[in-house]
């Protein structure tokens, strides 16, 4: 039980200093080719489940279909709507893309360079290209 109106302001003081340093950033999440954000919902459902309160974006933009529009184009809007997304968090955010979408990520991270992200996460990422015909047969 606290005292004094001098001491609840100080434990809130110091909650926030605490919360500064050790709550968890929000997380973005960005999906591979032909592939909706549900297919992101189990990332997103352990990462709630692990550290609640964090707050997660999934964004469906880009998905099914849509996944195979001219690249600069996604990296564009979708470079956008992570600024939109930083500019609610100051605090920095950290960013998950998977397959294509860690792709895309590397690129935004790269073309929008005024980003806030911390982490940068590229799951199943082809960052060092890919080898192989089968891709081609498949396409
Ligand atoms: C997918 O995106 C839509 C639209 O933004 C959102 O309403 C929905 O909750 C998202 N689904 C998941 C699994 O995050
Ligand atoms: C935020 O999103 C809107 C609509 O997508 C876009 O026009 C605007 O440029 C974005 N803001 C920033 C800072 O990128």
């Amino acid at each position: 039980m606290l005292k004094t109106k001098m001491e609840s302001i100080i434990a809130c003081w110091f909650l926030l200093i605490f919360c500064e340093t050790h709550c968890y950033k929000p997380v973005v999440l960005l999906h591979g080719i032909m592939t909706y954000n549900t297919s992101m919902e189990l990332i997103k459902n352990r990462i709630e489940e692990k550290h609640p309160g964090t707050i997660v974006y999934n964004t469906n933009r880009y998905s099914g279909w849509s996944s195979l529009e001219n690249m600069w184009e996604q990296v564009q809007n979708m470079g956008y709507d992570l600024m939109n997304i930083t500019q609610k968090h100051p605090e920095g955010v950290n960013f998950l893309g998977y397959s294509q979408g860690a792709l895309i990520a590397r690129a935004i991270l790269q073309a929008f360079p005024e980003h806030n992200v911390h982490n940068f996460i590229s799951l199943s990422g082809p960052q060092a290209g890919q080898y192989g015909k089968w891709v081609s047969i498949l396409l």
